[in-house]
């Protein structure tokens, strides 16, 4: 009934304030928040006689002014009220039913103008937060999505990393159609460091989300091995340890290994306290540790240390020939070579400054660590028995030159008158500490005694 009254009205043309053509309403949509009033203004002032009519989906009146007068129908009587001066509609409290077109219809005195206008009732934005399908996320492995959500009338979503907006690269940034969902492909540690804000609005209200960071593992990487010394020789039982440092998230763990073998040992230092332990350094070896990651499950080695433990002994004066007085023809002697500290890598018997080589009476250790007389000779009598151990020894700072030991061992002949070609003397063997190999050798020297008990 009203349609039909509205549409008479069109066809009709009476005058008015108004001229054709002209705008009456603004463009819309209107928006208007949930629960507030909106004011529909006539773009235009109205003529002093002009009637004007509201509608609400152009068949629902709301109400008219006539000159001086406004009614408004039952069902908006408290809701909606209409201003006699500028003819502009006020509607209290909005609902979300409000929604919809009005339409206004002036009729002046020689014209009929009717106008209309979208008004959008938007629900306040509220409740937007950020999702992640995953809890936490393995570098390069992880493809992360995040979703916005939020309650109210959404028009828009936008995100921000640290306060700037994320654009979509198409390849590891996706920002999906109508900006709801971030996903990020092979995601790297400091993707979703952020923080990330979801921003959702509409044209009246926006709302941001709270600030959102996801956990990225990552690593091990730059797995870094240190030894507290450098050098191939670590002196037993001193101050040394290897340290290991991995760039990893969670922090690595360590696994060491000498050569191929597990040491069992973990964590970023290893003492040589543990390694001697173990039962490591006996010779030249590879020492590495492993880092690993439980979260990554990677696992990366470091690169090698060599080095060997020079094993320290104290130093045994004794010598195993049987008698302090050798005698030709009966007595024995045993003379040793050992290094009290390092690895001796050679040794060479001298005797009167020639090489000495085994024969059928003097016999070589197998290691060459001692000589063994059996039975001394008259000819056995000379400048001996020199060792020669040489052996790089490595300072705790320095590097120190190779280094010769000599010593000598004198057989003094007590009586060159006897027939029987007995001689005596005694023999002093010295076990040569190689770091105190000039005190020593003095030592030695200074101890052989040359004894004539006749
Ligand atoms: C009606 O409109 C006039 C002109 O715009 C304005 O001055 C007046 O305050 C309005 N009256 C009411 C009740 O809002
Ligand atoms: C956030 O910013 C950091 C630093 O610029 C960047 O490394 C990261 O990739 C960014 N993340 C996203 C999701 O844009
Ligand atoms: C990530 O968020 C947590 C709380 O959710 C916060 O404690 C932490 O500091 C944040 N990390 C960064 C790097 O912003
Ligand atoms: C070796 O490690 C032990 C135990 O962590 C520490 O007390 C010592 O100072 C370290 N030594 C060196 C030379 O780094
Ligand atoms: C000494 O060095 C040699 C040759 O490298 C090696 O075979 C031997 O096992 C080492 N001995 C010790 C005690 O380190
Ligand atoms: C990461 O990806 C690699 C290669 O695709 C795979 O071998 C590895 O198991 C993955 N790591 C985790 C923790 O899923
Ligand atoms: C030779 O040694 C044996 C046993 O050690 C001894 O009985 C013998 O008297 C010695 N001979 C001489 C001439 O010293
Ligand atoms: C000589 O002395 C060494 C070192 O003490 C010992 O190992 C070796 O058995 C001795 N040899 C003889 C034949 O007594």
């Amino acid at each position: 009934m009203a349609l039909i009254a509205f549409s008479l009205l069109l066809l009709l043309s009476v005058k008015s304030g108004f001229s054709a053509g002209e705008k009456v309403l603004p463009d819309g949509p209107l928006d208007v928040l949930l629960g507030k009033d909106l004011t529909i203004n006539l773009l235009r002032p109205t003529g002093k006689d002009d009637i004007i009519t509201w509608n609400y989906k152009g068949s629902t009146s709301i109400g008219t002014v006539r000159p001086g007068a406004v009614t408004i129908t039952d069902q908006y009587k408290g809701r909606a009220s209409i201003n006699v001066t500028d003819g502009s509609l006020t509607l209290k409290s909005i609902k979300s039913e409000d929604s919809g077109d009005y339409n206004v219809v002036i009729i002046g005195l020689t014209t009929t103008i009717p106008a209309e206008v979208k008004i959008r009732v938007l629900e306040p934005v509220s409740d937007v937060m950020i999702k992640s399908d995953l809890p936490e996320a393995i570098e390069y492995n992880s493809t992360v999505v995040l979703t916005c959500t939020s309650k109210g009338s959404i028009l828009s979503f936008t995100w921000t990393n640290d306060s700037k907006s994320i654009p979509s690269d198409d390849k590891r940034f996706t920002v999906q159609s109508s900006v709801i969902k971030l996903t990020i492909t092979g995601v790297q540690r400091y993707d979703l460091v952020g923080p990330i804000v979801c921003t959702a609005a509409n044209p009246l209200q926006k709302e941001s989300s709270a600030k959102f960071n996801l956990t990225t593992y990552y690593g091990p990487e730059a797995v870094t091995i240190k030894a507290s010394s450098q050098g191939k020789y670590v002196p037993s039982n001193s101050d040394f340890n290897l340290t290991c440092s991995a760039s990893s998230k969670p922090a690595a763990t360590f696994t060491w290994f000498h050569n191929a073998e597990q040491i069992e040992a973990s964590g970023p230092v290893l003492t040589l306290k543990v390694i001697e332990e173990k039962g490591f350094g006996h010779t030249m070896g590879n020492y590495r540790c492993v880092a690993k990651n439980d979260k990554t499950q990677r696992k990366v080695p470091s690169t090698n240390v060599e080095f060997s433990v020079m094993v320290s002994e104290t130093i045994s004066k004794s010598l195993n020939h049987r008698n302090s007085i050798l005698i030709a023809g009966n007595s024995s002697a045993n003379l040793t070579c050992q290094a009290v500290r390092g690895n001796v890598t050679d040794r060479v018997w001298l005797k009167d400054g020639k090489p000495l080589s085994p024969d059928s009476h003097v016999k070589f250790s197998s290691d060459s660590t001692s000589i063994y007389i059996d039975v001394l000779k008259k000819e056995d009598n000379g400048d001996y028995y020199t060792c020669e151990a040489s052996n790089e020894v490595t300072g705790k700072s320095t590097k120190s030159l190779p280094l010769s030991v000599t010593v000598k061992v004198k057989l003094k002949k007590i009586d060159e008158g006897l027939s029987d070609g007995a001689i005596a003397g005694i023999v002093i063997g010295c076990l040569v500490a190689v770091g105190a190999a000039i005190a020593l050798f003095f030592y030695c020297r200074g101890k052989i005694p040359v004894s004539s008990p006749y």
